[in-house]
């Protein structure tokens, strides 16, 4: 018998991958086959280049700046207070290669506690698993994190990211929660694999793990929010949506690509007593383009109220 959790988790995740149904928190859906999109795509491109709006937002992609938040957060150790971690997330480099060398002289030399990595780092479904991951590297080496650089993956990362993004120095978490030590006192951290197209029960069970003290969530979509506000979470951190990538100058994003927990697509958010935080994130998905939704990292500070 295999008692290796990882082994069945890549098991399970290879046999998502290669079928023809993908799994979310509310049952298995259908493929979608993404080819039968592209001439739409194109000419949605097309119509934007006779516009003349193609180009800007083109730059408005390539355009990613450093956003501070801070979180003030009742259950924090006083250790902990301060605490930051650096968010990047969907960066999807080899849609945008460029974005690496803006990314690292965005960031250049910057110390925080902790580097979370929130998924999506290639766009094509189709490429190679390391397709992007070789122009991570840089942005990986311009910070430093010495509690640890910790990887999850998103819904455009296959299994077999996995070894190459452990190679590269990260440490991927699946379904699990890690203790961050310091003075005596403990930060938990709990980190799912995908559940946009990924999700397993093995997700859920490590929700509802037993853990005493202040816990955040790690997770590549905001769509189980929910099940983490009930099982005690009290930071959930995730990407996925890129805060819509194109929002009306009127409202929100026509996009949001959530299929539950759709209130938070976008920013700072709160469900019950558990905030979140959905970042519109490094990258671009399928066109290259950013309108009104700026790309980002974030820069979390954890504070204690008061
Ligand atoms: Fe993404």
């Amino acid at each position: 018998m295999d008692n290796n959790p990882r082994n069945s988790w890549y098991d399970q995740r290879l046999s998502l991958e290669q079928g023809h149904f993908l799994s979310a928190p509310d049952g298995p859906f259908r493929k979608r086959k993404w080819a039968s999109l592209d001439p739409a795509l194109k000419l949605f491109e097309q119509v934007l280049r006779l516009s003349g709006l193609h180009g800007r937002g083109v730059n408005n992609a390539k355009n990613v700046s450093l956003k501070p938040i801070t979180f003030q957060l009742p259950n924090l150790p006083a250790a902990f207070d301060g605490y930051r971690i650096l968010q990047i997330s969907d960066p999807h480099l080899d849609l945008l290669p460029d974005l690496s060398e803006r990314i690292v002289s965005l960031l250049g030399g910057i110390s925080v506690d902790l580097l979370l990595l929130t998924g999506d780092y290639r766009d094509r479904h189709d490429a190679a698993p390391e397709t992007g991951l070789a122009i991570l590297r840089p942005v990986l080496a311009a910070v430093d994190a010495p509690d640890g650089k910790i990887a999850i993956l998103g819904n455009h990362d296959p299994a077999a990211a996995v070894p190459i993004l452990e190679d590269m120095g990260l440490r991927v978490l699946l379904n699990q929660t890690i203790a961050i030590q310091r003075c005596g006192e403990s930060l938990h951290l709990t980190s799912l694999d995908d559940v946009h197209s990924f999700y397993t029960d093995a997700a859920h069970r490590a929700l509802q793990e037993t853990v005493e003290g202040c816990r955040i969530a790690a997770v590549h979509s905001a769509e189980v929010a929910d099940l983490a506000a009930a099982a005690g979470i009290d930071l959930y951190l995730c990407g996925h949506t890129h805060g819509g990538q194109i929002r009306l100058p009127w409202g929100g994003p026509p996009v949001r690509n959530l299929r539950r927990c759709r209130d938070y697509s976008h920013g700072q958010w709160r469900h019950g007593a558990m905030q979140g935080y959905t970042s519109n994130g490094a990258g671009v998905a399928t066109i290259p383009i950013r309108y009104n939704c700026p790309a980002e990292v974030a820069l979390i500070t954890l504070r204690r109220p008061g």
